[in-house]
């Protein structure tokens, strides 16, 4: 038996599997965002361990004899969060989360201090952790001077889980603080931020041991002390269970954000379009990423201000046959990827007296699938090509909106079987991994497909008309915008 745990911004998931990853449970603890500032996003560290705490203690409850055969844990979450601990391992001050934008400032700040493109091999932008940490420098200093240890939402879980200070390459390569082609902390990137290694955790890989279940809690839960493996920053942990390890089937998750991912053989940067590129949570691999910061969260927001649940948006837009009249900006929390703009707003344009919700809501998917479009360009450019990717994620439950993201992404879509292939899953596959040592495609295989979803060459064709006038929106109405618009 394997637990994977994955701390998600709106909960914790608990999945526990069998030896041949079927499920054997699943419990959840709900989570919420603190937004006390625009722009800011936090979240109490002592809320991920309640959390944590309450769906293990479901699993422990309903299936009592599968856990007392658990063989290791693996861990997944949320990425470049900022959690700030004494020598006493006492947290500091909530969270600052992965969508929070008020680092925006210290970006240009760090980019001229060291060599963050080349050695990090991404932009410093507002959401990773260096940052938030020269955020904090300036505007909290009595806490940056009285923080010890720095580390990401995940390896505070395992912190509690196991008494120890470790961070994997996957989700170390987001705090802009590792040297992702050597896969080892930079001194001189922690240098620029006011820090140092001894702040820094242990690293290893995503599919070694990290430590081992504190003797307190085995003894509590009446489970051995299992190994808990590295796991994955949320992203990784959900292409190990998709079995996304390889170049060309990649995967698209439409979540809360929107995430373009690919496996890649190598290390190669491409730093001007914004595009993410971290290790892979198994040695010896990376991957790249592009990032889209409101995607399920475009409609989540249509939502609320309409007072119509997400499902009655999304039935507003039937079988699309050509694209709505109006366009839409998903820059509702700003953008990464291309943009790299935390100030960049959302905008509907082209509304008459004639437009009605169906229009809105259709324009809402399309807007997100341009956003997705970016992204595809992105990765093309920094040499990763990228022809077919799983659908993931809340979002791809409309057939509606994959039809539309295909078409306006040129991908083709790929659902995968009824299952649960999320970050639980593959952190309960971390888990198997390092517990086998068995890195193969015997662990991480791919789902089986149960439907591929197509460009649509008509639509694909008035998509790419439209994607002109979104490419050409976002400039002009940044200058608008910065004239009080
Ligand atoms: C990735 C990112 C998000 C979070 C969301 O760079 O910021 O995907 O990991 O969970």
């Amino acid at each position: 038996m394997y637990l994977g745990l994955d701390l998600g911004t709106s909960g914790i998931k608990a999945m526990l599997v069998d030896e041949s990853f079927a499920t054997v449970g699943v419990a959840h603890a709900a989570l919420t965002v603190s937004r006390p500032h625009p722009g800011w996003s936090e979240q109490a560290p002592a809320d991920w361990i309640a959390g944590a705490e309450a769906a293990i203690a479901t699993l422990l409850r309903e299936h009592p004899a599968a856990m007392a055969r658990l063989q290791a844990i693996g861990l997944s979450g949320h990425m470049h969060g900022a959690t700030l601990l004494d020598g006493a391992d006492h947290v500091l001050r909530p969270c600052i989360l992965w969508n929070d934008g008020r680092s925006g400032p210290q970006c240009a700040e760090l980019t001229a201090r060291a060599d963050f493109h080349g050695i990090a091999g991404n932009l410093v932008m507002a959401g990773f952790t260096a940052p938030k940490l020269l955020w904090v420098a300036q505007n909290e200093p009595e806490i940056f001077a009285r923080t010890a240890k720095v580390l990401l939402p995940k390896d505070y879980l395992r912190l509690w889980l196991t008494g120890e200070h470790v961070a994997e390459m996957s989700d170390a390569a987001g705090t802009l603080w590792l040297d992702v082609g050597k896969r080892d902390w930079s001194d001189a990137l922690l240098a620029a931020t006011g820090l140092t290694r001894a702040q820094m955790p242990r690293l290893v890989e995503g599919s070694e041991v990290s430590g081992h279940l504190r003797a307190e809690l085995a003894e509590r839960w009446g489970i051995p002390c299992v190994p808990v493996a590295g796991g994955g920053g949320d992203n990784a942990a959900t292409a190990c269970g998709m079995g996304v390890m390889t170049p060309g089937t990649g995967f698209l998750s439409l979540g809360t954000s929107g995430v373009l991912f690919a496996a890649t053989e190598a290390y190669a940067p491409n730093t001007g379009d914004a595009v993410h590129t971290f290790c892979h949570a198994v040695p010896d691999t990376w991957h790249q990423m592009g990032v889209i910061l409101s995607a399920t969260d475009s409609m989540s927001w249509l939502s609320e201000i309409t007072g119509k649940p997400v499902p009655e948006l999304a039935g507003l837009v039937g079988a699309v046959t050509a694209p709505s009249p109006v366009l839409f900006l998903p820059y509702l929390s700003g953008e990464r990827t291309p943009l790299n703009d935390p100030d960049a707003t959302g905008a509907f344009l082209g509304l008459r007296r004639a437009t009605g919700l169906a229009d809105l809501a259709q324009a809402a998917m399309e807007g997100v699938a341009m956003a997705f479009a970016d992204c595809v360009h992105a990765l093309r450019k920094a040499g990763t090509p990228i022809e077919a990717a799983y659908a993931v994620g809340g979002g791809a439950r409309s057939r509606a909106w994959l039809r539309i993201m295909a078409s306006a992404t040129g991908l083709t879509l790929l659902e995968p079987e009824d299952g649960d292939f999320g970050a639980a899953f593959g952190a309960a596959k971390l888990a198997a991994a390092c517990a086998t040592g068995d890195t193969s495609d015997r662990i991480f295989a791919r789902p089986a497909i149960r439907a591929e979803v197509v460009p649509d060459p008509e639509l694909a064709a008035a998509y790419a008309k439209k994607y002109e006038a979104h490419h050409a929106a976002y400039p002009r109405l940044r200058d608008l915008t910065a004239l009080g618009a």
